[in-house]
């Protein structure tokens, strides 16, 4: 039901963890490092699990995972990828009811992947007030920020990412939908809230061969929105864009700390 596929999630997961910001992540697990109690981590928009499976090796012994998500088959694979000695709950939910049920009781942190680039602004906002009520930690990570650069280069790439992220900007659910827009926001909700905000890259720099398949992927997936924009030259974009040697896609990763 969420447009998501198992498939394209395991497509994306090698990628994901090649770019993930590691500064980020040191900085997450200097964090948790002094904690001698269990962890409570909810992820939202939690898939397949691909960031439980990431991020629980940063964190403690002691986790339990509350995974919420819209898609039950997808959180069904979730639960099967359970971290050695963690305990998984799932939460069959739509978060565009908001996350107050799932921040109580209190998380220590809360955990994104892929997931604030299909928010609204005032879920963010609204999510951000819920977080700070908490005082639980963020760490977000591989929102999409717009910047794209495929190799080689197409005459009508401008018109084909201005229209891509047109798309993007699509309610999906949460409201009209940020886009490369939602991380700055959510970190200025965060810092208006008194959160430590630490942001870092976390690029996807995909190649051919080994991303090939990826790499046909994304072209698929932004063709419908690209076509009408580039008319006759559509084609020829296409036949291009799929077979690129190399191609950055733009993320960014966040980790936001409470006050005190
Ligand atoms: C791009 S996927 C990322 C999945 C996972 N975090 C990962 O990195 O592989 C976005 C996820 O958000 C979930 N999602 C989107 N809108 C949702 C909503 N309104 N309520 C609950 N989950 C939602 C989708 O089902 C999907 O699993």
């Amino acid at each position: 039901m969420s447009g998501f596929s198992a498939d394209w999630l395991g497509l994306r997961a090698g990628a994901d963890g090649r770019a993930r910001n590691a500064a980020l992540a040191a900085r997450l697990a200097g964090h948790f490092a002094e904690r001698t109690g269990g962890l409570r981590i909810v992820d939202l928009g939690a898939g397949s699990g691909n960031n439980m499976a990431a991020t629980a090796p940063l964190l403690g012994p002691a986790q339990h995972w509350v995974l919420a998500d819209a898609d039950a088959g997808l959180l069904a694979r979730a639960r099967a990828r359970a971290p050695r000695g963690a305990t998984v709950e799932l939460q069959l939910t739509d978060l565009a009811c908001g996350v107050g049920a799932l921040l109580r009781p209190a998380p220590d942190l809360v955990t994104a992947s892929a997931f604030f680039d299909l928010c609204g602004a005032a879920w963010i906002e609204r999510f951000a007030d819920a977080l700070a009520v908490s005082g639980a930690a963020l760490y977000t990570v591989l929102s999409y920020d717009g910047r794209e650069v495929w190799e080689p280069a197409f005459a009508g790439d401008a018109a084909a990412l201005s229209a891509f992220h047109a798309d993007q900007r699509r309610d999906k659910g949460l409201g009209p939908a940020m886009g490369p827009d939602a991380h700055d926001h959510l970190a200025r909700c965060l810092a208006a809230r008194g959160y430590r905000v630490e942001e870092g890259p976390s690029d996807w720099a995909l190649e051919a061969p080994r991303d090939a398949a990826l790499i046909a992927a994304l072209a698929e997936g932004s063709a419908a929105a690209v076509r009408p924009a580039l008319g006759r030259a559509a084609g020829d974009w296409w036949t291009v864009r799929k077979g690129a040697a190399r191609v950055v896609i733009g993320h960014k990763d966040l980790l936001a700390l409470p006050p005190g």
